[in-house]
């Protein structure tokens, strides 16, 4: 019942852990609306919903821009009449450390850290007028922590949690909740591209910076996102959940003698 009318935005929706949450929400019964830079990906998940008896629609829209995001907004009211839930998902992985340009930081800035508040101003009005929803901001496990060569998307990710507190308070009276999910390692077409295809070989290894001894899929996060946007979080707001498979709960001395796991959990 609860799905049932909504309408859902997602960034980045069209590939990865947006493309599974769109999925989600279309098949929970709400409307998915996907947002995306690739058109071409987007317009095929979104027919692929369809095709499913699914209600599904897309608009192409880099986030970075503030007025594309409103006029954009405008073209999606018009078309689907209401928004309950975003999710702001869409990310430049822009990786660099002592040799980051200018021109790193404008993209890095302005598409997780900027694109996340633009899509929350250009969604605000509709969401008021639902009579309230929720944003759900994915962050990571890198807000966190130091990798090499990572001053930018790092960055970032600590700016979306802190982000997500502040849009959090001045949302609330609106009755719209804001939090943030921070997913571990998730095998998605970034993380594939990484492992040149060859997830056999880098799951063990990557596998070991999380306490479950493995990646996460796509649809653990999603279903994460969508309890967040769910009744059952009613009262949850300005929170962080980390989706990571306890990768932020290891010490320094990793998973000590594993000899005796006996699997997955
Ligand atoms: N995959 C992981 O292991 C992992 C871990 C932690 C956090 N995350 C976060 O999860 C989110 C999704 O990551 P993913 O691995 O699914 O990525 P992905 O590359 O599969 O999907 C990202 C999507 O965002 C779109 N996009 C990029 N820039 C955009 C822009 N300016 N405007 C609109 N769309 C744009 C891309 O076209 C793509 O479809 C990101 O915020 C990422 O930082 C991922």
């Amino acid at each position: 019942m609860q799905w049932a009318g909504k309408v859902a935005i997602v960034t980045g929706g069209a590939s990865g852990i947006g493309e599974a949450t769109a999925r989600e929400f279309a098949a929970a019964g709400s409307t998915a609306v996907i947002v995306d830079l690739n058109e071409e990906r987007g317009r095929q998940v979104a027919a692929d919903l369809r095709s499913h008896g699914q209600s599904a629609h897309f608009s192409r829209l880099d986030v970075s821009d503030a007025e594309a995001c409103r006029v954009v907004l405008k073209e999606i009211i018009a078309e689907v009449g209401r928004v309950d839930f975003l999710v702001n998902d869409a990310a430049s992985f822009v990786s660099k450390g002592l040799d980051v340009t200018t021109t790193d930081w404008e993209r890095s800035l302005g598409v997780n850290v900027r694109g996340y508040a633009n899509m929350v101003q250009a969604c605000l009005e509709p969401m008021r007028a639902a009579g309230g929803g929720a944003v759900v901001n994915v962050a990571s496990i890198s807000g966190h922590i130091a990798q090499p060569n990572r001053w930018t998307y790092n960055a970032t990710k600590g700016a979306i949690l802190s982000l997500t507190r502040c849009q959090a308070m001045d949302l609330a009276p609106f009755h719209i909740r804001v939090n943030a999910v921070s997913p571990g390692w998730i095998w998605t077409p970034e993380v594939a591209k990484a492992a040149g295809g060859d997830r056999a070989k880098w799951e063990p290894v990557w596998g070991r910076y999380h306490l479950l001894r493995r990646l996460g899929e796509p649809r653990e996060v999603a279903r994460a996102i969508l309890f967040l946007c769910s009744q059952d979080a009613s009262f949850i707001t300005g929170a962080e959940l980390p989706v990571d498979g306890g990768y932020l709960a290891m010490g320094s001395e990793g998973l000590g003698d594993t000899s005796s796991f006996a699997g997955t959990a």
